[in-house]
């Protein structure tokens, strides 16, 4: 199955979408691995219910210093290409526990965190994390969820390059629809596959997206609606199960696939 990055503005509900998404997929039987690639969420190891690795993939690369020297010494060199952290193409299964946890057929790894003051910009987060994915060879029966950073610089840095497609997630405001056309604009440039999905919504909060969306030639894929429930969970700091979300889930999965 595809690689896909799941995209919005900040707390839309991405993290949340990733961790019921994964852990629908592996009640369907699949194996799924969730990429942390926002260095600054702190919180989905906490919804997934497990810790993630005591590694990031920064930290599995030798540090952010060694990976600013590789990057440096490309630009010195004048080369065009991507800088290279993996030379050969790996599968889930032979990812290293060192940045990689497992809990049954459910995966999570994190790309890196910002740890101090004054460390410089997230861009060597970016190259990594794309070299991964480019290099991640995935199965039929094999999902790869990349939850990222608010915004849109995660195409700007490389990630969807490495992905297959963008869900994007969007809350109900105007900010949202504006940020939806942009990243479907960019991820039509990336040549990649581009969905929607609601969250937070209501009866006529998503009657007004599917307005305004569908002016924008934009297709609707699947609607989580607003849920205190699901507000509740994620304030007490639990591990996020959602039943009654199920129904709505499996329709997004499939019209995603
Ligand atoms: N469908 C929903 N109903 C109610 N609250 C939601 C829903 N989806 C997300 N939230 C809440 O919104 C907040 C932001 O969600 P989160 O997934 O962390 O956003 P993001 O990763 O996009 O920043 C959290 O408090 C979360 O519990
Ligand atoms: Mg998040």
């Amino acid at each position: 199955m595809p690689k896909i990055v799941v995209s919005g503005r900040g707390g839309c509900g991405k993290s949340t979408l990733v961790t019921l998404m994964a852990k629908e997929l592996k009640e369907q039987g699949k194996t799924v691995l969730v990429v942390d690639s926002d260095e600054s969420n702190l919180g989905l190891g906490t919804m997934l219910g497990f810790k993630p690795a005591e590694k990031t993939l920064m930290d599995y690369l030798g540090g952010k210093p060694a990976v600013m020297d590789k990057l440096m010494a490309q630009i010195k060199e004048e080369k065009n290409e991507h800088a290279e952290f993996f030379m050969e193409n790996s599968d889930l299964n032979s990812l290293s526990p060192e940045f990689v946890k497992w809990n049954g057929d459910l995966a999570l790894m994190q790309v890196g965190k910002i740890e101090h003051t004054m460390e410089g910009c997230a861009c060597p987060m970016g190259a990594i994390a794309r070299d991964f994915l480019n290099h991640l060879a995935v199965e039929e029966d094999q999902w790869v969820l990349i939850d990222t950073e608010a915004g849109v610089e995660h195409f700007g840095r490389g990630i969807v390059e490495g992905a297959d497609s963008v869900l994007m997630v969007v809350d109900p405001s105007n900010d949202a629809v504006l940020l939806t056309e942009k990243a479907a604009k960019l991820t039509e440039e990336a040549g990649k596959n581009f969905a929607v999905v609601l969250n937070k919504v209501d009866g006529k909060t998503t009657s007004i997206l599917e307005e305004m969306l569908t002016l924008k030639n934009i297709t609707i894929k699947g609607i989580l609606p607003y849920s205190s429930t699901l507000a509740h969970i994620n304030l007490q700091g639990e591990s996020l199960d959602m039943p009654s979300a199920i129904g709505e889930l499996d329709k997004l999965i499939t019209g995603i696939t």
